[in-house]
């Protein structure tokens, strides 16, 4: 299926305000739009008030953060989040991912998992959400400068 341009725009308009270039965990538009033709790819986008922005709508708000995800079975992984830098430590990170826990519920998921590299400060925000850590991947993530930094996976069962 063709995942709708608006939807698209909003995530890459996020994408391209919140990721450190340094790191290279940003997903290109080829990326997100391949990730949102399967259809167990899941994709919410908040204002920076934190209310969703429904998919098909030519909606005049602008976006302030997204939440993408993929399940398996009955697990899904938080493949990415992101909020814009000016809307940030006010709670929409938690929404997005309170959101996602709800949809997933919804769709009989038990179990989400996402990965993170190691130092990075959205830790805080995993843990006091109830995420654990349960394995790591040294060295998995490769840096713009070609250094390496651990992986950290965590899991919270809903
Ligand atoms: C991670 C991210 C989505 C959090 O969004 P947010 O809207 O700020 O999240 P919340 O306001 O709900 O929670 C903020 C909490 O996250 C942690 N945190 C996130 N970024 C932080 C930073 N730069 N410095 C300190 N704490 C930070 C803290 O625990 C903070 O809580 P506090 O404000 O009470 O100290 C946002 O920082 C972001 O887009 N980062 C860049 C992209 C990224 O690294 N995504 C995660 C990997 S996919």
């Amino acid at each position: 299926m063709t995942p709708c341009p608006h939807l698209l725009d909003r995530i890459m308009a996020v994408m391209e305000a919140a990721f450190d270039p340094a790191y290279g965990e940003a997903w290109n538009r080829r990326q997100v739009a391949d990730a949102l033709t399967l259809s167990s790819t899941h994709a919410l986008v908040v204002d920076g008030e934190g209310q969703p922005i429904a998919e098909g709508n030519a909606s005049g708000r602008a976006p302030a953060g997204f939440v993408l995800s993929r399940h398996v079975l009955d697990e899904e992984e938080l493949l990415l989040i992101a909020v814009v830098p000016e809307a940030r430590r006010r709670g929409i990170g938690a929404i997005l991912i309170g959101q996602l826990f709800a949809a997933a519920g919804a769709r009989g998921i038990t179990r989400i998992y996402l990965e993170m590299r190691r130092g990075n400060p959205a830790l805080g925000l995993y843990q006091r959400l109830g995420f654990e850590p349960i394995g790591e991947r040294p060295n998995y993530y490769r840096m713009a400068n070609g250094e390496r930094i651990d992986a950290i996976t965590f899991g919270r069962s809903i």
